[in-house]
């Protein structure tokens, strides 16, 4: 079997490097030529934990190609996946021109039979308007070859992603003929060996189903964010309600941790573009637009705490923050927490001195000049008069913290992750503040 996919950002890379890895061919294409040279020399535009030795191992032994010719690709594929962005537009809604840009690209150079399908996270109602855009694009030169369109969205987690893809608790795949069941069918039946389940269903359930999901995860921070921030106010510890709610397997202990607010490129931008299908058609989701406002002050929550320590006066201080990635195991500054708190650290006058263990390059163009980045976490701490725990990455959870007492001028931790233990930091000299725990 051959495929294309085309777009080579996070998922359409995943994707492409985990289909070959079971033996397809596949040619993953990209209108950027400088990334598609990159990846013939085996540099990746992305960190994720697996990727790159899939990648190489079958780049080299040319199940997995790289190109930015569609045409020439699509010669002989059985399936075209469109894994290009849906960046936001101004007004929260998904922008499909570059979708809708790829689906006239194939329509226009498409041969025989074709299953093109969305992988990308589209509102309801997209696989109808790439079916649309291919139709005319065939119409353009009066070509009449069957295709059809099929939605299969990805629930992959940056930083998990191989073992997502590989082991995934579930397919969903939106489709409406019999022909593109049966295709998609042997495409993904190697990755149900563990008899997880391939969900086939009409194309709009497939698409809500992608959004439904993120939005509930989303929810379920929001909502425990909400728990934890009353927490504080009235003196209980959100780390034993958490316990005390989670061991019920109707709630799950899963996705109920508390913190700085969700970040990254899916949650934020799949809520908000989910709120404004609700108003396309008249419906307004009240939850969700709450879900959305939490979160958005859940990341100013640790800079209340921060200016309530200083009495309001954080000029000159000097804060060492661990963790820049919106979340541990990936480079991904997308939304990140720490963006906000950084820049309202500077906007106090306050000096940051920042490191993560895998995105000081992304570190070096999202964040201010000002930021002083350091090569490892003990040298952020050097002078500083608090610590910021922003990302969880497991390295930050036993540091060598007589080393970080003596290299830090006063002795504050914000931990925004609840990862430290209040009582033992306390016992070791620092004064600690973490989310929704007395403190
Ligand atoms: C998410 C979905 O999990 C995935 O299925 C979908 O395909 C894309 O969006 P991802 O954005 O990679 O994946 O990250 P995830 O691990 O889900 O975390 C999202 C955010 O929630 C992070 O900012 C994380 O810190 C935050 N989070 C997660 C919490 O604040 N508390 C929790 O209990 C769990």
């Amino acid at each position: 079997m051959k495929i294309v996919v085309v777009g080579t950002g996070y998922v359409g890379l995943v994707t492409g490097a985990c289909l070959s890895e079971v033996g397809i061919e596949v040619i993953c294409i990209d209108v950027n030529k400088t990334k598609i040279e990159n990846l013939q020399k085996g540099i990746l535009p992305i960190y994720e934990p697996g990727l790159e030795d899939i990648v190489e191992r079958n780049y080299k032994n040319g199940r997995l190609q790289f190109s930015t010719d569609l045409a020439e690709s699509i010669v002989g594929a059985e399936v075209v996946f469109i894994a290009v962005g849906t960046p936001p537009g101004e007004d929260g809604s998904a922008d499909l021109q570059y979708v809708l840009q790829v689906a006239d690209n194939v329509g226009t150079h498409m041969t025989d039979y074709l299953v093109v399908v969305t992988k990308s996270t589209v509102p309801v109602g997209t696989a109808a308007k790439v079916k649309e855009a291919i139709a005319g694009a065939l119409r353009n030169r009066s070509a009449s070859l069957e295709y059809d369109v099929a939605s299969n969205p990805e629930f992959l987690k940056e930083g998990a992603a191989i073992e997502d893809f590989l082991k995934p608790d579930r397919i969903v795949i939106g489709v409406e003929s019999e022909r593109a069941k049966s295709t998609l069918h042997q495409l993904y039946d190697p990755f149900v060996l563990n008899g997880h389940p391939i969900y086939f269903m009409d194309i709009p359930s497939a698409e809500m189903t992608k959004y439904a999901a993120n939005a509930m995860l989303a929810t379920k921070i929001s909502f425990m964010n909400d728990i934890a921030n009353l927490c504080d106010i009235v003196g209980a510890n959100v780390n034993e309600v958490r316990k005390g709610i989670g061991s019920d397997a109707r709630i799950g202990n899963k996705f109920i941790y508390p913190g700085i607010g969700y970040g990254g490129s899916c949650f934020p931008k799949d809520v908000k573009a989910l709120i404004k299908t609700g108003e396309q058609n008249s419906y307004e989701l009240r939850i969700l637009k709450a879900v959305d406002d939490v979160n958005n002050d859940q990341k100013k929550v640790i800079i209340s705490k921060i200016m309530k320590h200083y009495n309001g006066d954080v000029a000159g201080k000097t804060f060492a923050v661990w963790g820049l990635a919106f979340k541990p195991k990936t480079d991904d500054m997308r939304e990140a927490p720490s963006l906000v708190i950084i820049d309202a650290l500077l906007q106090a006058g306050a000096n940051v001195q920042a490191y993560d263990p895998v995105s000081m390059n992304e570190a070096e163009h999202m964040l201010d000049a000002k930021v002083v980045l350091t090569k490892d976490a003990i040298n952020a701490t050097k002078g500083a008069d608090a610590l910021i725990l922003v990302t969880e990455w497991p390295e930050f959870r036993l540091p060598n913290w007589e080393k970080i007492k003596s290299n830090m001028k006063d002795h504050v931790i914000f931990d925004g992750r609840n990862i430290y233990n209040g009582d033992e930091m306390k016992a070791k000299g620092f004064a600690y503040h973490g989310i929704g725990i007395k403190s």
